[in-house]
């Protein structure tokens, strides 16, 4: 793992710079998506880089990491409508090539097609990841086993908790989601992990230092041979 730390500005410029590098060399690479407050910053510099023709994703395919199950996407809260608001709409992506789990046809044999039409399209050339506050990556929670795919979760209380915050009420968080499994994510060719803030330090950690196991779902990422980790100074405060 090479670890950078920065302020959360200069991180999201080196994260975005990776995509910048990834599309010069391979203009139709297939890039995996993340959700969440973490990624807002890097998604907002690539907006940037694509208007101002630094970068294009016009031959670009994504395939993002989760979906909250029940949530269609023209919910304000899930994650489909979450990526057009945030980097479809603003980057030049044609909207097809985007692909986020179905949140409504929750078929275990729809799930694990996912995992297919990754590999149809080739795998994923760099999967981005933000960290929940327990180490889990997409909706994978502590004691999802490492080979799993693409499948339907059992969100956690802490996870629903953490993640009120962007719904009227914890009673309108979904207890499901639908996530590429850990096996989905470390398929990828290279990973971004970001993290900041200092609710982040603990687990960050424990996924960088600490041993390998599903009780830190993040912490498999130190058995994958290309991966960066970019951190503010908060997150990285522990290390
Ligand atoms: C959600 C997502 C994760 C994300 C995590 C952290 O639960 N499923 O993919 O990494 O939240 O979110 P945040 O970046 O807002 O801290």
């Amino acid at each position: 793992m090479r670890v950078f730390i920065d302020t959360p500005e200069k991180i999201a410029e080196m994260a975005a710079q990776k995509y910048v590098d990834l599309l010069r060399r391979k203009p139709n690479a297939i890039l995996g998506g993340a959700t969440g407050s973490t990624p807002l910053g890097l998604y907002a510099q690539l907006a940037k880089l694509c208007s101002e023709g630094k970068v294009s994703f016009k031959d670009a395919t994504s395939f993002n990491l989760d979906e909250y199950v029940g949530l269609d996407g023209t919910h304000d809260q899930s994650y489909r409508y979450f990526m057009n608001e945030n980097l479809f709409k603003h980057i030049d992506i044609p909207i097809e090539r985007t692909f986020v789990p179905s949140g409504i046809d929750t078929d275990p044999a729809t799930a694990a097609a996912y995992d297919e039409a990754i590999k149809a399209a080739g795998g994923i050339d760099m999967q981005l990841l933000g960290i929940g506050n327990n180490g889990h990556i997409g909706f994978n929670e502590p004691g999802t086993p490492f080979g799993s795919i693409t499948h339907m979760v059992e969100l956690t209380e802490s996870t629903r908790t953490a993640n009120a915050r962007f719904f009227n009420s914890i009673d309108e968080v979904p207890t499901h989601a639908v996530t590429m499994g850990i096996k989905t994510v470390m398929n990828a060719r290279s990973i971004i992990l970001m993290a900041i803030g200092k609710a982040k330090a603990e687990i960050i950690k424990a996924t960088i230092q600490g041993e390998v196991t599903p009780q830190v779902p993040a912490s498999v990422l130190q058995l994958h041979p290309d991966v960066d980790v970019f951190l503010d100074y908060e997150a990285a405060a522990l290390l």
